[in-house]
């Protein structure tokens, strides 16, 4: 017997228990050893009841990710799962920690399933791009409805135990012994007739609330496949026989194991994990740190503070003075009430947070903390005066972070004692729910210092990526390319609504001009404000944003921006249809209609030929880590993989020698974007310049 799977006993009960690190997937040797260890238990008389477990911190992730895209090698689980439901002797599942994907559908294969407290079941195969392929979704739906099913499947959402027993996918709750009272469980169905879910019948859904579900997730689908192949098998198992829609479950599974969006996907559940193991780091160690400062108590800071109280840090916050401190407090609170009336967090709970902040106006408290993260204005006079406050008033050890968007961190790592021990830590808005957060490393920054802030990005389970310093680090200088290209169709015939649409068609959950509105064109204005001093005469520059705010459209809050509001419905507006057609006239540019896919390709080519350049430039290390600002921070679908994934995927093969190439030539990496009808131009281009 494989040591991946265990055999014990107690008394005529046999537990068979997965042990296959770090989260027991049901890789073909755990499978093979699972197979066989309920064979045996079936076949030796004196056991009379099977306990399936798991050892370690979880039952099972399910599939094994690593074999995904390989042939699939015997016993498949399907196969497994069918001998275990056929057996004679009862066999009880026993879920702690995750029971994903396969590992939820053993489960559905045994005659009853017991879970700890805090256990979490779920099918999150729509996550990877995939449908769960061994049963799950011809069992569930006979287990628990096929609208409940359905919400499972297609959202890929875990349920906790409560809920679990709620709608009946399990049977009991373990209340201080899950193995105990599992065996017990299995010992009282000795004797029984065993429930096989294969041999029932779904039951009848109310046809309201199926056509309510389908709706919904086709609504929500936008553009993924998995989700809609969920509700034809789910379907099934109302009308075809078991045998025959489990097979059409399997081939629907290898069909999208083998789609572009799955590798997308796929691609990201890596990237995420790959992102903090950086090689040159591997001998700093991160510092300890339990206790933080944040300066600043806006928007960020605010938002920031959340984030870290929520993972159990204590929390400085300093403001200017009495009134912003006040002003910062309730903005914290107020993010505490909105959580509460969601529902996603209980008094208690928001009482317990608030305990661990310590809101003060005097900066010297800092020095009890390890690490200072600064959230004040945007401007450069405000942040060197700080940097060398924090200088006189830290110990020379304490760490220091900006949160700057834009502005240049080595000025402000001159203006610290000690520049090692300064680096960016750039969340996004809002900082308590948006999993990115850019570790910007300076040209000193320690590595011990690069090591701490992934560390606490870990804690904060939010997805960091390291990079180096330029303008807008690697996320916002990609957004700049990206709304530049916006803003040149708009000189070339395009309209706002035009390019929204073509972009949400892409996946954005928003176009970008929606997304302006919504920001506030005051901000891009100031920042071209900023920029036009340095802006050079050849470089091309379409001021629409300025007449829009010139004119008091500075977005949704003032009712007005590309677009129309009212009451938050938004509708174009003829007037600003009329200032881009009357300025795109006089820009002596060629006018052309453009289609969707033209603006797909020329916004994804140009965010691909930047992401390029900033990989030749060293900003980002790895072309994912791209890919993972892209998806995390700014909405780009996570099933097209990123900009470098999906521009690999249609073609542009060579990017990254290429990209390397051409900035080790001219040193100053390539520019193709600006030349770029559509991908296909850009292929050709990629080509020439290996040519070359
Ligand atoms: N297969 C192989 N390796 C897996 C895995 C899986 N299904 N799930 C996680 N791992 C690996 C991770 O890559 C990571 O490896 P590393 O240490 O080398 O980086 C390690 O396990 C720990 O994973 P996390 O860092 O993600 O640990 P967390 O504790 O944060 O999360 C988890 C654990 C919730 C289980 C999370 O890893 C997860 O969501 N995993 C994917 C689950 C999933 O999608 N399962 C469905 C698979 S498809 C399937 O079952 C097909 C079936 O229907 C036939
Ligand atoms: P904000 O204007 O909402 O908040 C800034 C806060 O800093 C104010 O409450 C102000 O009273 C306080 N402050 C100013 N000087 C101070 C001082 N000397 N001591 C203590 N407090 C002081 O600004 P916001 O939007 O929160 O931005 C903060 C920083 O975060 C900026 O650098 C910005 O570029 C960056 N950022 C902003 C994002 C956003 O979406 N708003 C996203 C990512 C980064």
């Amino acid at each position: 017997m494989s040591e991946v799977v265990r055999i014990s006993r107690e008394g005529e009960v046999a537990i068979v228990e997965i042990d296959n690190p770090p989260v027991n997937a049901t890789s073909q040797a755990v499978r093979r050893a699972l197979l066989d260890a309920v064979q045996r238990a079936q076949s030796e008389s004196e056991t009379r009841a099977i306990v399936i477990a798991g050892a370690g911190r979880t039952f099972t992730a399910g599939g094994d990710i690593s074999e995904f895209g390989k042939p699939p090698r015997e016993p498949h689980l399907p196969d497994v799962i069918n001998r275990i439901e056929e057996s004679g002797k009862p066999i009880v599942v026993a879920w702690h920690g995750t029971a994903l994907g396969g590992g939820c559908e053993i489960g559905l294969g045994a005659h009853k399933r017991i879970i700890t407290k805090d256990g979490l079941i779920g099918l999150p195969e729509v996550k990877l791009g995939l449908l769960p392929g061994a049963g799950g979704t011809q069992r569930l739906p006979r287990l628990i409805g096929p609208v409940a099913a359905l919400d499972l499947i297609a959202t890929g959402r875990m349920v906790g135990a409560e809920e679990a027993l709620r709608i009946g996918l399990v049977d009991a709750i373990a209340e201080t012994d899950l193995r105990r009272e599992a065996v017990a469980l299995a010992r009282s169905l000795i004797g029984q007739m065993q429930p096989r879910l294969s041999l029932q019948a779904t039951p009848a859904a109310e046809p309201e609330a199926w056509q309510a579900m389908v709706d919904r997730v086709n609504r929500e689908a936008k553009g993924r496949i998995a989700p809609l192949r969920a509700i034809e098998l789910v379907s099934q198992s109302l009308t075809l026989a078991f045998g025959v829609a489990q097979a059409n479950e399997r081939r629907a599974f290898f069909e999208l194991m083998s789609s572009d969006q799955s590798l997308a996907l796929r691609h990201i559940f890596s990237a995420e994990r790959e992102t903090g193991k950086r090689p040159e780091l591997s001998s700093a160690r991160p510092r300890d740190i339990s206790h933080i400062g944040i300066i600043g108590a806006g928007t960020m800071g605010s938002g920031i503070a959340v984030a870290f109280l929520d993972a159990g840090f204590r929390v400085t916050l300093v403001e200017a003075d009495e009134s912003a401190l006040q002003a910062g407090v309730e903005r914290v609170s107020g993010l505490y009430q909105r959580s509460i009336r969601s529902g996603r967090m209980d008094d208690a709970t928001r009482v317990a947070r608030l305990a661990l902040l310590n809101p003060t106006t005097e900066m010297a408290k800092l020095a009890e903390t390890g690490l200072v993260i600064e959230a004040v204005f945007e401007d450069m006079a405000i942040k060197l005066e700080l940097m060398k406050q924090l200088g006189r008033l830290l110990p020379a050890s304490t760490l220091v972070a900006s949160n700057t968007s834009y502005l240049d961190l080595e000025q402000m790592a001159d203006a610290l004692p000690g520049p090692e021990r300064f680096l960016g830590l750039h969340f996004f808005s809002p900082a308590h729910v948006m999993k990115l957060v850019e570790v910007v490393r300076a040209r000193r920054t320690s590595p011990e210092a690069v090591a701490t802030g992934l560390a606490i990005a870990r804690k904060l389970k939010k997805i960091a990526v390291v990079t180096g310093v330029c303008e807008g680090f690697i996320g916002n200088r990609i957004l700049a390319k990206f709304r530049a290209q916006c803003e040149f169709m708009l000189e070339e015939g395009a309209l706002p609504r035009e390019i929204d649409i073509a972009m949400e068609g892409f996946g954005l959950a928003m176009g970008p001009f929606a997304v302006q509105d919504l920001a506030g064109l005051d901000i891009a204005y100031a920042r071209r404000k900023r920029l036009a001093a340095t802006r050079t005469p050849d470089e091309r520059d379409v001021p629409l944003v300025d007449r829009l705010v010139e004119e008091g459209r500075l977005g949704q809050k003032a009712g007005r921006g590309w677009y129309l509001y009212d009451n938050g419905k938004r509708s174009a507006d003829p007037a600003v249809d009329a200032i881009i057609r009357m300025h795109a006239a006089g820009s002596g540019r060629p006018q052309r209609n453009f289609n969707a896919a033209d603006i797909q390709n020329r916004i994804v080519a140009a965010m691909v030929n930047e992401g390029a350049k900033i990989l030749g430039e060293g900003i980002a290390a790895r072309a994912f880590e791209i890919d993972l600002v892209l998806v995390h921070g700014y909405g780009f679908p996570a099933w097209r993989g990123g900009p470098m994934h999906y521009a690999d995927r249609v073609g542009l093969k060579n990017i990254l020698s290429i990209a390397k190439t051409a900035a080790m030539r001219d040193g100053k990496g390539f520019e193709v974007a600006p030349l770029l009808e559509d991908l296909a131009q850009s292929q050709r281009r990629f080509a020439d310049l290996d040519a070359n």
